[in-house]
C-alpha cells in the first residue's frame, strides 16, 4: 500500500514536473513574440530542395513554416550571404568551375564568383529519388534575397533564424548583419528574427549590437565546447562512424552542460539550440542535449529550447515530450503534420512554385 502511494505520488509529481516545464517554455516563447512550438525550416525545405536556395525557402514558406534558418558568411567583395559548409565543395560545382580554389573558403570569392556556381545540381547526382531537373543551375543566395523571399507572399510570414556561421572568419559580420535587417525593417518586428551562434564572442557582438532581438546559443558537446565525458573529439577516436561516435558523447557532468546555460543567460541568449540523436543516426545525428533534466534545467533559468536537426515523427514525438520548445527541421513539412498544422504536399507545392 505504501509503496502504491509512493508510486501514484511519484508519477503525478512527475507529471506535474512535465506540464510546469512545458507550460514555462510556452510562456517564455510568447514574451518574445516566438511561435510555440516553432518549426525551423533549417537551410529551407532541405530534405526536398537543394539546401539554402530559392526553391527550398519558397518550400518551407508555402508549408508555412515560422522561420527561414540560414547560415551567413560574407563574400570578399563585402556582400552577406547563405552557405552552410565552410568551403564550396559539397554544394556546388567549384571544383569545375575554380578548381585552384576548390577548397579556399567563401570568403576567397566575389559576389559574382559564388553567384557563377551551380548550387542545384550535386542534390539531384546526391538524392536521385528527389532530384528535379529545375534544380540544376540554382544559384547561391544573398541576405537580401531570402528576406524577398519571406517578404513575398502576403498570407505568408515566415521569420528569419540567421546563424552567424564561423564568425571568426568575418570580423564586424555582427554589424554587417544589423545594418542589413534594420535596412529591410526587420528589427522593428519582435520575434520576427531569431540571431543564433556556438561562438559566444559572437553572441557577445550580436547582443551588443542589437540588445531586442532575440538570440539563441548552439550548444554541442566536444573539447573547446561542452567538455565531453569521454575526454575526446571524433577525430581522435580513430572511429569511422561519426553519428555512432556522437550518440555516446554526453556533457563531463551535469554542472558542465549547466555551465553552458549560463553562458547563454550571461550572453544575452533568450534560449538555447541543443543537438539532438536521430532514431535512425545518419548525417546530421549528433549528441543527445535535450534530456529531460536538461531542458527543465534550461527552462529554470527562463531559457527556450530550440533543438537542431529533427526530421522524423517519432523523434519530434521524443523531443516534444522531452520538454523542447521549437525544432530546427529538414522537413518543416513534417513537422507541420506532426503538430496538425498541414501543408500541402512537398511535391504538388513544389510543381505549383515551379519547380
Ligand atoms: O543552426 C542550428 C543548426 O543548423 C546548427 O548546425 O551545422 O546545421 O548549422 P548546422
Ligand atoms: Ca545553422
Amino acid at each position: 500500500m505504501h509503496n502504491r502511494f509512493m508510486q501514484s505520488l511519484t508519477l503525478t509529481l512527475l507529471l506535474a514536473a512535465t506540464t510546469a516545464s512545458a507550460s514555462d517554455g510556452k510562456a517564455l516563447a510568447d514574451a518574445q513574440g516566438i511561435p510555440y512550438p516553432a518549426v525551423i525550416a533549417h537551410r529551407g525545405a532541405s530534405f526536398d530542395a537543394p539546401e539554402s536556395t530559392t526553391p527550398a525557402y519558397l518550400l518551407a514558406r508555402e508549408q508555412g513554416a515560422d522561420y527561414l534558418e540560414m547560415d551567413l558568411q560574407r563574400t570578399r567583395d563585402g556582400v552577406l550571404v547563405v552557405v552552410h559548409d565552410d568551403v564550396l565543395a559539397r554544394t556546388s560545382d567549384v571544383a569545375e568551375r575554380f578548381p585552384e580554389r576548390a577548397a579556399s573558403p567563401v570568403s576567397a570569392f566575389s559576389l559574382a564568383e559564388l553567384k557563377s556556381l551551380d548550387a542545384g545540381s550535386w542534390f539531384n547526382k546526391a538524392y536521385p529519388e528527389r532530384a528535379r531537373a529545375s534544380f540544376k543551375g540554382l544559384r547561391i543566395l544573398t541576405l537580401d534575397e531570402v528576406i524577398d523571399i519571406a517578404e513575398a507572399n502576403p498570407e505568408r510570414h515566415p521569420g528569419l533564424y540567421i546563424e552567424t556561421k564561423q564568425p571568426a572568419q568575418f570580423p564586424g559580420i555582427e554589424n554587417d548583419l544589423k545594418a542589413r535587417l534594420d535596412a529591410r525593417g526587420w528589427l522593428e518586428k519582435p520575434g520576427r528574427v531569431v540571431l543564433q551562434t556556438f561562438d559566444r564572442n559572437s553572441l557577445a557582438l550580436l547582443h551588443q549590437a542589437m540588445p531586442q532581438t532575440p538570440k539563441i546559443l548552439l550548444l554541442w558537446v566536444a573539447k573547446g565546447s561542452i567538455e565531453p565525458a569521454s575526454g575526446q573529439n571524433f577525430a581522435e577516436s580513430g572511429e569511422s562512424d561519426k553519428a555512432a561516435f556522437y550518440a555516446r558523447q554526453q556533457p563531463k557532468d551535469h554542472s558542465e552542460f549547466e555551465r553552458w546555460l549560463d553562458y547563454a543567460k550571461a550572453g544575452g541568449a533568450i534560449g538555447t539550440g541543443p543537438s539532438a540523436m536521430r532514431s535512425g543516426l545518419g548525417e546530421q545525428s549528433y549528441a543527445d542535449l535535450i534530456q529531460p533534466w536538461m531542458n527543465q534545467a534550461s527552462h529554470q533559468r527562463g531559457l527556450l529550447v530550440h533543438v537542431y536537426t529533427l526530421d522524423d515523427p517519432a523523434d519530434f514525438d521524443k523531443a516534444l515530450k522531452a520538454g523542447v520548445d521549437g525544432v530546427f527541421s529538414n522537413r518543416p513539412g513534417a513537422f507541420m503534420r506532426f503538430l496538425g498544422r498541414t501543408p500541402g504536399g512537398e511535391g504538388q507545392l513544389l510543381r505549383q512554385l515551379g519547380y
